[in-house]
């Protein structure tokens, strides 16, 4: 550490300016790929959501009580009564109102603070920095200790809220297995299409970061705390792979509340497998 310190030149001392390039960059390679199919993989999903959220229709199979996450919990008074599973509110909701009011702003919240997100996205739309060793637009550097950016701290406030609306997923899940065709146990497609999805729920929401610090953050020792050392151990091991979860379930998200819509607008059938 000495070493470098002796021959780093301290920043901003007259002097010492950077090397002035003017080539936006050097690089050879298609750097640029990765930028465009995130900003791309983003764009799919937004427009996708945006349009099934405010559509207000086809988000509920009554036959087999298959609720697309994007409408859980549903609130609206327009809400078909068996999908409103902890009740509606005493009025109908105008079209800008998505039925989801409380779970949707919170699961925005969770995924735009996510740590992989931002790296997406400050990658790719924001360009700070676009690329290694490739020049961005932006001339200075605040970070995200100063408003706007500092509320992406809410992070981790964020992240309890999605453990209670995963919880509520996972009942969306289940409920759907006591409502086969002949009222009791059965499993059609559609189960597997939400059990698959709220599984890969839980594994994005438990690698997150923030979930991480929970269990282990903070802690000189986990000599006195095995049981929090083995559930750290594990979610240390999911969270290595948080970036496909954000993306897997960006997938699963939009193909689940597709097959709910095509099955409640009759488009197909659902195909049972038992009952
Ligand atoms: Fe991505 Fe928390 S959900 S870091």
């Amino acid at each position: 550490a000495a070493t470098m310190t002796a021959t780093m030149p301290p920043s901003g001392k007259p002097g010492h300016a950077r090397a002035q390039i003017t080539a936006k960059t050097y690089r050879k390679d298609r750097w640029w790929v990765g930028p465009v199919l995130t900003t791309l993989g983003l764009a799919v999903f937004i427009v996708y959501a945006t349009g099934r959220v405010f559509q207000q229709d086809h988000y509920f199979v009554e036959a087999h009580h298959y609720l697309t996450p994007f409408y859980s919990p549903c609130l609206a008074l327009q809400c078909e009564p068996a999908s409103a599973m902890f009740g509606t509110l005493p009025f109908e909701f105008p079209w800008f109102l998505p039925y989801a009011l409380v779970s949707l702003p919170f699961l925005l919240l969770f995924r735009f603070t996510c740590y992989y997100y931002r790296k997406a996205y400050y990658r790719s739309i924001w360009q700070a920095p676009t690329a290694c060793a490739v020049t961005e637009p932006h001339s200075s550097y605040t970070g995200e200790s100063r408003w706007p950016m500092v509320l992406q701290n809410l992070h981790r406030y964020a992240f309890y809220i999605a453990v209670l609306i995963s919880v509520v997923n996972t009942a969306d899940a289940i409920i759907p297995l006591f409502h086969g065709t002949g009222g009791g146990f059965g499993i059609g497609v559609g189960n597997l299409v939400l059990i698959a999805n709220v599984v890969l729920l839980w594994a994005y929401t438990a690698s997150c970061h923030s979930c991480r610090h929970a269990f282990g953050g903070r802690l000189k020792s986990f000599g006195t705390k095995p049981v929090q050392y083995w559930m750290w151990t594990r979610i240390s091991r999911l969270n290595t792979r948080h970036m496909q979860f954000a993306w897997i379930t960006l997938a699963s998200l939009m193909l689940t509340d597709l097959y709910v819509a095509l099955v409640a607008s009759g488009t197909i059938t659902d195909l049972r497998i038992f009952n």
